[in-house]
């Protein structure tokens, strides 16, 4: 069987981790090797970038050395963990990938689509999943799982203002408009096993 790499994206708080881990269970249970994996991170290089991203210590990265380490952490994970596994035929399941950079440091810190994805060209050849499960929920519902979730001790990132995160939200969505074939718009409302339904249903729907 060939190899596939999946992403999950969405905003913060809406359930991307548990979704990963439910739809790695599933696969895994239909016999298929899988890697599950996370952005920034996945590789101990892109581990080390993702510390200093989202560390609250010191003053911060302006929104282009946000992109660029974005991207050079990207850049490790696909080159020693992601096209890797994909060769040799396992599914890569990955929580965030190159749209988050498209929708946090684009749509939220005003990058150019453009810059962000030809960052993504030099460091990854613009590799795209072959496919991308958008988790979507309506504001009020992600601030409240955030609440639960953090207690108010959000990274640098997940504590930006409520407006950044409505451009991120609505960038999310609007990449999602622009490619339907790639991306799987999933109601993120409900129970874990409601919403990871609905991710099989899109994934059994995209394969016949
Ligand atoms: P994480 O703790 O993984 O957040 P979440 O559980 O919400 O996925 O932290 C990742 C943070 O980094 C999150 O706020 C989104 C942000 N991010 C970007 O801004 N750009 C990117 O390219 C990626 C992959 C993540």
């Amino acid at each position: 069987m060939s190899g596939r790499f999946i992403a999950l994206e969405g905003g913060e708080g809406v359930g991307k981790s548990t979704q990963g881990r439910m739809l790695a269970e599933a696969l895994r249970a239909r016999g298929i090797d899988v890697v599950t994996t996370r952005e920034p991170g996945g590789t101990a290089g892109a581990e080390a970038i993702r510390a200093m991203l989202l560390s609250t210590e010191g003053d911060g990265w302006g929104a282009r050395a946000e992109a660029l380490l974005f991207a050079a952490a990207r850049a490790d994970h696909v080159e020693k963990l992601i096209l890797p596994a994909v060769a040799r035929g396992a599914w890569v399941v990955c929580d965030r990938y190159v749209d988050s950079s498209r929708a946090y440091q684009g749509g939220g810190g005003g990058l150019s689509d453009n810059d962000v994805m030809t960052l993504h060209r030099i460091g990854s050849a613009g590799l795209l999943p072959d496919l991308t499960v958008l988790l979507a929920v309506r504001p009020e519902v992600s601030a409240e799982r955030l609440a639960l979730r953090d207690g108010g001790a959000a990274d640098r990132i997940g504590g930006r203002g409520a407006d950044y995160h409505a451009r991120v939200a609505a960038a999310f969505r609007a990449f999602a408009e622009a490619e339907p074939g790639r991306f799987a718009v999933v109601d993120a409302e409900g129970s874990p096993e409601e919403v990871h339904g609905r991710v099989m249903a899109e994934l059994m729907e995209r394969q016949s």
